[in-house]
């Protein structure tokens, strides 16, 4: 296994869940929040935050990729549209694992729109801010990032290892 230096810790992942539950519970008081979560690496993430979500919450899938094996974006990002229930009129709430080049936010943002739901809002666990090509931004981030890659809590290694680490870590 590679050495993983720990960035955030569980706790405080756990803690930082925990206020934007208490905050997405506030802004979407007498609604129910349409939560699609992206998979694979907003898994952790997703499960963690919906915990902390006390208004009605749908719980929903959808799988991008865009990063292939390598480090960086590919710019190509392949969406599979996995949605059990329709969200036509309602408040989504895309999770995220972490917006970097902004490719995949941006494409997720059209699909869904398509479908013509009343509001969309993007909550994502990381945020890269510096590393962004596309123009978006989201409504809730747990945690600003330097332009680094990093691993756990959701988050893959090159090799598909590292999800299952349950802190947000960098590879020496
Ligand atoms: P974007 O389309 O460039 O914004 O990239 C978003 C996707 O790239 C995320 O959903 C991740 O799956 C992946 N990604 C971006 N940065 C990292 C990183 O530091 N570690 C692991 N995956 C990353
Ligand atoms: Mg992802």
């Amino acid at each position: 296994m590679a050495n993983v230096n720990v960035l955030i810790t569980e706790y405080e992942i756990s803690k930082r869940c925990r206020e934007l539950g208490e905050q997405i519970s506030q802004d979407y008081k007498g609604k129910t929040v349409h939560l699609i979560c992206v998979l694979t690496g907003a898994i952790y993430f997703a499960c963690e935050l919906s915990k902390y979500i006390s208004v009605p919450v749908v719980f929903d899938c959808i799988s991008a990729s865009s990063y292939g094996n390598k480090k960086t974006s590919s710019g190509v990002v392949n969406v599979l549209d996995m949605l059990k229930n329709d969200i036509k009129g309602k408040d989504v709430l895309i999770v995220e694992d972490i917006i970097d080049t902004g490719n995949t936010i941006k494409k997720l943002e059209e699909i869904l729109n398509e479908k013509k739901p009343r509001s969309i809002k993007v909550c994502t666990m990381l945020d890269k801010p510096e590393s962004r090509k596309v123009n978006v931004k989201a409504d809730y981030v747990a945690f600003n990032l330097p332009d680094k890659f990093v691993v756990g809590y959701g988050l893959d290694n090159t090799d598909g290892t590292c999800r299952n680490l349950p802190y947000i870590g960098y590879i020496e």
